[in-house]
């Protein structure tokens, strides 16, 4: 079976059962500041899980493009993807106590998934081969009898001792944020050995088995998890179901590997052109050429999305950058690329052309994708040398440190997850602890401060940066003030004055901040008064933690509450500064140095940039 046959068949089952077919989101998610990527298939579905009603109607269907980087470094096995495509299906809203509801919920979804499966006029897979698991109960919501006697039911008992009951952290599909919907699932197993799968498993089989495979989802989401970590029933019953494109196309077609599917055949085939190895040599070989396939597909989709953006060192840009890089140091590592060749865009260009027809975006952003790959790759490629050697320094007898880290990150490219990772290949580790201290200094520049996401707003860090961070703060008060007394609107506009952007480096501060036109030279001149006004005070800088309800009472903020944890860092230097940050600062204004203001441009429409140094 084709991957073009199998994303057919999936949408015309679910549309001879009432479901309306949607196209994919985006892959940079609207509206959700809690993710940077589209991860699931009922990602852009939240808003009618919650009861918003769908132009669709109650049943949908779609073929999804995601992309997780939670076990990125898991990618080198035979199913785990940064990149995939999730085929999926939902009912928002079952029918209520009083048949209000066009959706439906636990019947309907097992009996359909039974059927496709298995009927030989859909997947017709081997039900021998197949287990599933429910969820055990807690005292959130209870063990699911009513999920396994409808799986004894329909399997005709087929099932019987293959199905597993598991606990909250396997079987219960929570938000994609830290609230949202949720709820107990089942899940659908295949077994990929060449062996006769068991007869029967034994409780706790199917959590973690390298031959049961999971390749489908059916959360029955129920319930909406609230800020405070508590489960109250949702206003409908939803399902909301998810199964990997290409774990089954590998598992339909007796395929124990997805690399071996067509999804992934043709870029192994280029990569292994390019470097005169083989898939399969050695476990070595192998593991890198599935990393460059699955990390240059993932690039590859990530720019060519309409909502794309180039490599950078925050947000989503930073996942890109990481994905490139981590793909180039691959095929360095095990000589994949010849030296004078650069290799991502030609392998990029097959991606392109293995899923031009079903994602056209791909097609018309070519040459965005190829130029940035290529791009970024000669950027690494230059400072990937010697970073190597100074890495080789760095550890030559001791652990390395955060700031060595960070070096590493601002001179030589190294995403730190990747120091961390060569790190770990050589049995060293990296001294979390300033490591940790490093990357506080840089996330109040962080765009998502989503658990398990990348941090983004890397630069540099250490006393220098540290001190930059404190004169951000001045800044930004200083520009209150000053704005403020010399704005003809009187109060008003110097109040609205807030933070639109920052990044600090070991030798610069830049901050953007609203504000309609040019400052003047005046004004560029009262700042900087100002903030050295401050700094000659030697005033102490103070650090309260307190909960973040009263921190935004105290402190204007330019990001979106929800983003903050519940108990907040609030900075306050004197009575002059007030901010939420998740810091370090310095502990003296004094100890800054003279504040100078070298450029004040436009950033973009309404917003102005300031670079500042400290001499
Ligand atoms: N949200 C569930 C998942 O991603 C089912 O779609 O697995």
């Amino acid at each position: 079976m084709t991957s073009k046959e199998l994303r057919q068949k999936y949408l015309d089952f679910f549309k001879s059962h009432g479901h309306t077919v949607i196209p994919s989101a985006s892959l940079v998610p609207e509206n959700d500041p809690t993710v940077l990527f589209t991860t699931a298939g009922m990602h852009p579905l939240v808003p009618y899980l919650l009861g918003e009603k769908h132009p669709g109607g109650a049943r949908l269907a779609n073929v999804q493009k995601c992309i997780r980087t939670g076990d990125i470094e898991e990618v080198g096995d035979i199913s785990h993807h940064t990149f995939f495509e999730m085929l999926g299906n939902w009912s928002l809203g079952a029918p209520d106590a009083n048949g209000i509801g066009a959706g439906y919920f636990k019947d309907e979804a097992i009996e359909w998934s039974w059927e496709f499966l298995t009927s030989p006029k859909w997947l017709g897979l081997d039900p021998h081969r197949l287990a599933v698991s429910v969820f055990a109960g807690d005292a959130d919501s209870p063990r699911d009898e009513e999920a396994a006697k409808r799986w004894l039911d329909v399997s005709g008992r087929q099932l019987e001792g293959r199905i597993d009951y598991l606990p909250k952290n396997k079987n219960w599909w929570g938000p994609a944020g830290e609230a949202g919907p949720c709820g107990p699932d089942t899940e659908t197993f295949y077994w990929v050995g060449d062996d006769t799968a068991p007869e029967k498993i034994s409780q706790g089989d199917l959590a973690d088995h390298p031959k049961w495979v999971e390749i489908w989802n059916n959360v029955f989401m129920q319930y909406n998890k609230n800020a405070g970590g508590g489960f109250e029933p949702l206003k409908q019953k939803n399902v909301d179901t998810g199964m990997g494109l290409e774990r089954t196309l590998a598992v339909v077609n007796g395929l124990d590997d997805n690399y071996k599917t067509e999804l992934f055949l043709p870029i192994v085939k280029k990569i292994e052109e390019i470097s005169g190895k083989k898939y399969g040599e050695s476990e070595e070989v192998t593991k890198a050429i599935r990393v460059i396939a699955d990390h240059i597909k993932a690039a590859v989709f990530i720019l060519g999305d309409d909502k794309a953006m180039a490599p950078s060192n925050t947000g989503q840009g930073y996942v890109l950058r990481r994905l490139i890089r981590r793909a180039v140091r691959y095929g360095k590592l095990n000589n994949l690329s010849a030296s004078s060749h650069f290799f991502t865009a030609d392998i990029g260009q097959v991606v392109i052309d293995m899923y031009k027809d079903v994602y056209a975006e791909l097609e018309k952003n070519k040459n965005f994708i190829l130029d940035n790959l290529t791009q970024e790759e000669e950027k690494f490629e230059k400072t990937i040398e010697k970073g190597m050697k100074e890495f080789e320094k760095l550890t030559k007898d001791k652990e390395i440190s955060g700031e060595e880290a960070f070096v590493l990150f601002s001179t030589y490219g190294f995403p730190i997850e990747l120091t961390k990772e060569i790190a770990a290949e050589r049995g060293l580790t990296i001294d979390e602890n300033s490591f940790r201290v490093a990357m506080e200094a840089h996330q109040e520049l962080s765009r998502t401060a989503s658990s398990g996401m990348f941090k983004g707003g890397l630069a540099d860090a250490g006393e220098e940066s540290k001190k930059y961070h404190t004169a951000t703060h001045l800044l930004l008060a200083a520009l209150r003030l000053v704005l403020r007394s010399s704005s003809e609107g009187g109060e008003v506009l110097g109040e609205e004055i807030y933070q639109k952007g920052s990044n600090i480096t070991a030798e610069r501060l830049r901050f953007d901040f609203n504000y309609p036109q040019k400052l003047t030279e005046e004004q560029i001149k009262k700042v900087e008064e100002l903030v050295n006004k401050k700094i000659e005070e030697k005033i102490p800088v103070e650090m309260v933690e307190m909960p973040k309800e009263e921190a935004l009472k105290l402190a204007k903020i330019s990001f979106d509450p929800a983003k903050y944890g519940e108990v907040v860092k609030v900075y306050k230097i004197g009575g002059f500064s007030v901010e939420l940050c998740g810091g370090p600062h310095v502990a003296n204004t004094g100890e800054l140095g003279h504040f100078k203001i070298a450029k004040e441009e436009a950033s973009s429409a309404g917003v102005r940039r300031i670079k500042a140094v400290l001499e």
